[in-house]
Order: C-alpha cells, then structure tokens, then sequence
C-alpha cells in the first residue's frame, strides 16, 4: 500500500493529510458509498456531522465519514448490505 492511501471496496484511494474520507472519496471521484444498515445509499451531504447521509465502516466500525480523517491503512466498506 502507497502512503497516504486508505482502501475503499478494495481499491486504493489517496488523500491528503487532515482530509476525512468522504472528502478524498469524493475527490476520487465515488459520489456514493454504498448502503447503510436501511440499505439507503449513502453520500456526502452536509460535511458536518448533521444528516447521517454519508455512513461507512471503518475497520469494522460504523462512522461518518465526513468526520472521520482518513489514514494510511484504514480499510473502508458501505455501512450495510453485501459489504457490512
Ligand atoms: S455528510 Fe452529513 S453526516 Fe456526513
């Protein structure tokens, strides 16, 4: 694995320190992250915490992924359906 990459769905995906992993998904280009534990998609929407629209699981864990930084290593899934 590369510095400053973290693993999306199996693919490594760069970022730049102090960026959350909404914001480097997006930058990547991926505008939806899968569904939640509902199997609502999930997206990048408010970019504060508020709405619970951007869910994913991080190393097992289910986050906000516009709150959580991102960091070489992590390994990060859709919150729910095939990949929760
Ligand atoms: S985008 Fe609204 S909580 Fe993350």
């Amino acid at each position: 694995m590369s510095a400053n990459t973290f693993i999306w769905q199996g693919r490594e995906i760069p970022f730049v320190a102090g960026e959350s992993i909404a914001a480097a998904l997006t930058a990547a280009g991926i505008l939806t992250f899968g569904p939640d534990m509902s199997g609502r998609e999930t997206r990048y929407f408010c970019g504060i915490g508020a709405c619970q629209n951007c869910l994913v699981r991080v190393d097992g864990r289910v986050v906000e992924a516009c709150l959580t930084a991102a960091h070489t290593g992590l390994v990060v899934t859709a919150a729910g359906g095939a990949h929760g």
